[in-house]
């Protein structure tokens, strides 16, 4: 990924901060687009299908107005299917620089098999309501040249349509598939090293269950759109018929509850597996909460069917939308912990950078002092277990050795396996005396 190293400047812990934030924002669009594209996607084109096999129009004109519902309209193709994964690029090559593991590579994959993924959905669409409006002209008296180039065209329509469908699902899955490798892996960090070999992703169950998760919420969150666009959205749909609107119902409560009930399983297996440095307290409140919601919509889905009334029909879609919502944040959580020592990691070298600048323009040489507080204390108290071992615990051995201790600083080699290994200060020698010299005189004092 060197191009993207290019890209990257140094962040200070604030901006790290805002870094995770903003991707999280970016998540909360594209997810759910992502998902409502695949799952409507696929229902368009069983159902297409179906009305191929049957030659009943009903299901043909249940599958023209899926895709018409789902693929709004271009600009919404464009500012939550590409531009956010994009921007996601760009975060995380800052967020990750110089870690050796594969989640910008993956995301650059997802780019790959995503952007054109989009752009045949909306092919799909627009093809789809040309054979449609084909099939319904017949021409009549007309000269047999033009009668023959119009059944040309009218096939050709058909089946650039046909296979516009399934090519832009065969991409979406694809680069679904390695959009949530990345975010997953970020948050996986005993996978990192494994994850520079890049077929990783096909061995990685983590991923997998994530992923199934990913597909499993997709389909819940379609069918609870359709319900909300064809029974709630300005009232319902006036005009549907008996039977198309039955067919509508049956349907979208089905995807809607085979895939809400698969979400709590996939997110049970999905935290059983992380690692223990990437849970937190309020990452497992999110992850409840979100479950929470998922089980309001149990409630509100057996009410229809039982009841056989849609009444809930909006909010069972903005139920689901919630607990995506909040399963998001839970997962942000995981990453900002798994990511953690990276972080200051990052904004050390930064701070350090402007300690160097300021050196550069002429300012006096900084203390031992200066130096611990700029570069170590990120990771090191005197008395107290932080990302690295307390001092008190780790220097008596370097008493009388302060060479031992400079080379290890600007040398690090593993020693305890119960933390991570410490990287490299890239000190001068001067810094790198003065540092040791501070922290041998001050470590006593605890
Ligand atoms: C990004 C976090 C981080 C920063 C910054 C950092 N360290 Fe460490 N340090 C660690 C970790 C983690 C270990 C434990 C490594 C191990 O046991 O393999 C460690 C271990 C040590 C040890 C114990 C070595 C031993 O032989 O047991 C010393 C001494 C030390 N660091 C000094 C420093 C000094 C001085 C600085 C600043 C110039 C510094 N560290 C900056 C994370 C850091």
């Amino acid at each position: 990924m060197e191009f993207l190293d290019s890209l990257v400047l140094p962040q200070s812990k604030e901006h790290i901060q805002l870094l995770h934030f903003m991707s999280m924002i970016v998540m909360f669009l594209f997810i759910p687009f992502l998902g409502l594209l695949i799952g409507g996607t696929t229902l368009s084109v069983f159902f297409r299908k179906k009305g191929t096999n049957t030659k009943e129009q009903i299901y043909f004109r249940f599958a023209r107005e899926i895709i018409e519902l789902i693929a709004v309209n271009k600009k919404a193709g464009l500012f939550l299917g590409i531009v956010p994964i994009l921007t996601l690029l760009l975060i995380y090559s800052q967020l990750l620089h110089n870690l050796k593991m594969a989640s910008t590579a993956y995301l650059l994959i997802a780019l790959f098999f995503i952007v054109p993924g989009v752009i045949l959905v909306y092919t799909y669409r627009y093809s789809f309501q040309f054979s449609s409006l084909f099939s319904k002209l017949t021409l009549k008296n007309s000269e047999d040249e033009i009668k023959e180039e119009f059944e040309s065209v009218s096939e050709n329509s058909e089946a650039v349509s046909k296979k516009s469908g399934l090519w832009s699902l065969i991409l979406l899955i694809t680069g679904s598939y390695f959009f949530t490798g990345a975010i997953t892996l970020a948050a996986f960090p005993n996978e990192w090293a494994a994850s520079k070999s890049i077929l990783h992703i096909f061995i990685s169950s983590s991923i997998f269950i994530k992923w199934l998760y990913f597909i499993g919420s997709s389909f819940a969150l379609t069918g609870g759109y359709i319900l909300f666009a064809y029974f709630y959205w300005e009232g319902g749909k006036e005009n549907l018929g008996e039977d198309y609107a039955a067919l509508i119902k049956e349907s979208a409560l089905k995807v809607t509850i085979w895939g809400s009930l698969s979400i709590p399983v996939f997110v049970m297996l999905h935290v059983i597996a992380l690692p223990v440095s990437s849970l937190s307290t309020t990452g497992f409140i999110f992850t409840f909460i979100g479950l929470l919601f998922v089980f309001a919509v149990y409630h509100f889905v057996y009410d229809m069917i039982k009841r056989v009334h849609l009444k809930f029909a909006g909010w069972t879609f903005m139920t689901l939308l919630f607990a995506v919502v909040v399963l998001i944040i839970s997962d942000q959580m995981a990453i900002n912990s798994g990511t953690k020592e990276h972080s200051l990691l990052l904004a050390t070298n930064y701070d350090a950078l402007i300690q160097a600048e300021a050196t550069a323009d002429g300012a006096e040489v900084l203390s031992g002092a200066d130096i611990f507080n700029l570069r170590c204390a990120a990771c090191h108290k005197f008395d107290q277990k932080m990302v690295g071992p307390p001092y008190n615990e780790t220097l008596p051995k370097y008493e009388g050795d302060i060479k031992g201790l400079i080379k290890y600083i600007n040398n690090p080699v593993k020693v305890n396996p119960e933390y991570p290994s410490m990287p490299a200060q890239g000190l001068k020698p001067k810094e790198a005396r003065a540092v040791s010299e501070y922290i041998l005189e001050e470590y006593k004092k605890y």
